[in-house]
């Protein structure tokens, strides 16, 4: 069990509101030993070379967490801390006779740690073929997608449609391991249906395949990202299991996370939305469980309260824009800075406001000057906004 602080100042803020007051060295000192993290689930891992100790992890979302976005959630780990980010659904069809960065899916940043390509598959040639390729990366591990609930998914029997068939997908994760050299792990829902047992049971057959660990988003396909995400359901998966279960789902603040881990008994949670407004949930976090500051933010403590946190935006954009430059074609950066914008600003007073300027931006340069501009005013970021889709 994790046992944490609250994501609180333990020293009142200073008498400025916009003003970012000094890390109490108690907090920036006390590192995973003061948290039960990681759990020891993660440090049975640490035998076959994957050393996970912070419990934070950037999800899989098409579009979105490509290296721009990967980067600026990585600029916000605490020093020394080690997570996963996730890459976006990558096709094992494609993967074989693709070239490894020629497209910004697949196009991963040189300083880039704990990166772990996700897998749409569902036959063992296309997987061999694909884990040839993604040696190029690097990875820390690969998962493999049995959540995504889209009709193209479903028609070719891959994504969440894999649920519905345990024999299937039991076949495909032994594939999966029996070609890998890194960990496998399986990122899943709660089913097509709302059947908490068979749920168990598939994730039982998981571990048996050879999963190293498991990802619950625990909704039903039919759900897509919409009411609320069951998080009993990660409890019940957890203790009928013995691998390390992430947990996933309608997490917007470090509030949210610390309640999932505590509620749950869950060994690490996944954030998708709200790392494109918050990037920073990392620090955050990090703060609450007695993590040092993010490598450059040293004596620092993590954007809290809405002008702080809208304080902050610009400098986490600029962090996604200047890696999408370096990385993207022009029109390929342009474009996801638009849409990480499109999911960011939803969080933001004005936000849509916000989107509307950046989406006229014509270049990464001129995007980052409508963003200064914009933050130039005190602004606000909220808490929380109604996540519909
Ligand atoms: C735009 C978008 C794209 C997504 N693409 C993927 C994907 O490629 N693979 C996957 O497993 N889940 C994908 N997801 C689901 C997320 O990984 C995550 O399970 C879901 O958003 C719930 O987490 P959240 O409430 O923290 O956002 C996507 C979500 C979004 C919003």
């Amino acid at each position: 069990m994790i046992v944490s602080r609250k994501c609180v100042r333990a020293n009142p803020a200073s008498a400025d509101p916009l003003e970012s007051p000094t890390a109490p060295p108690s907090l920036a000192t006390q590192g995973s030993a003061a948290t039960g993290f990681p759990t020891e689930r993660w440090q049975r891992l640490a035998g076959r070379g994957l050393h996970i100790d912070f419990p934070v992890f950037l999800a899989p979302m098409v579009g979105l967490s490509h290296a721009a976005l990967r980067r600026a959630v990585s600029s916000y780990l605490p020093r020394s801390a080690s997570s996963l980010v996730f890459t976006e659904m990558l096709s094992s069809r494609r993967l074989p006779t693709e070239l490894l960065g020629a497209s910004p899916e697949t196009m991963h940043h040189p300083l880039e740690r704990g990166l772990v390509p996700q897998l749409i598959a569902n036959e063992e040639r296309f997987i061999a073929g694909s884990l040839q390729r993604l040696r190029g990366m690097a990875p820390a591990a690969i998962d493999i997608n049995m959540g995504c609930p889209v009709t193209k998914a479903l028609k070719h029997n891959w994504g969440v449609a894999l649920m519905g068939d345990a024999k299937y997908a039991e076949e495909v994760v032994r594939a999966t391991v029996r070609h890998s050299p890194w960990p496998v792990s399986v990122k899943l829902r709660t089913g097509l249906d709302d059947d908490p047992a068979y749920l168990v049971s598939f994730s039982q057959m998981l571990e048996a395949a050879g999963a190293a660990w498991i990802t619950l988003h625990p909704r039903i396909a039919s759900e897509g990202r919409r009411g609320r995400a069951r998080w009993d359901y990660l409890g019940l998966v957890r203790d009928a299991v013995s691998i390390p279960v992430i947990g996933n789902g309608d997490i917007q603040t470090c509030e949210d996370a610390l309640a999932m881990l505590r509620r749950t008994g869950c060994d690490g949670v996944m954030i998708g939305r709200a790392t494109t407004a918050r990037p920073w949930l990392l620090w955050q976090i990090g703060e609450a469980l007695g993590w040092p500051p993010p490598v450059g933010r040293e004596g620092q403590m993590a954007p809290l309260g809405p002008l702080e946190e809208a304080r902050e935006y610009p400098k986490a954009f600029g962090i996604f824009l200047d890696t999408a430059n370096q990385l993207f074609p022009p029109e390929a950066a342009l474009k996801r800075a638009r849409f990480v914008t499109h999911w960011g600003s939803r969080w933001l007073e004005f936000g849509h406001e916000f989107w509307k300027r950046i989406a006229r931006g014509q270049s990464t340069a001129e995007m980052q000057a409508i963003a200064t501009e914009f933050f130039d005013v005190p602004m606000r970021m909220w808490e929380r906004t109604e996540l519909r889709s």
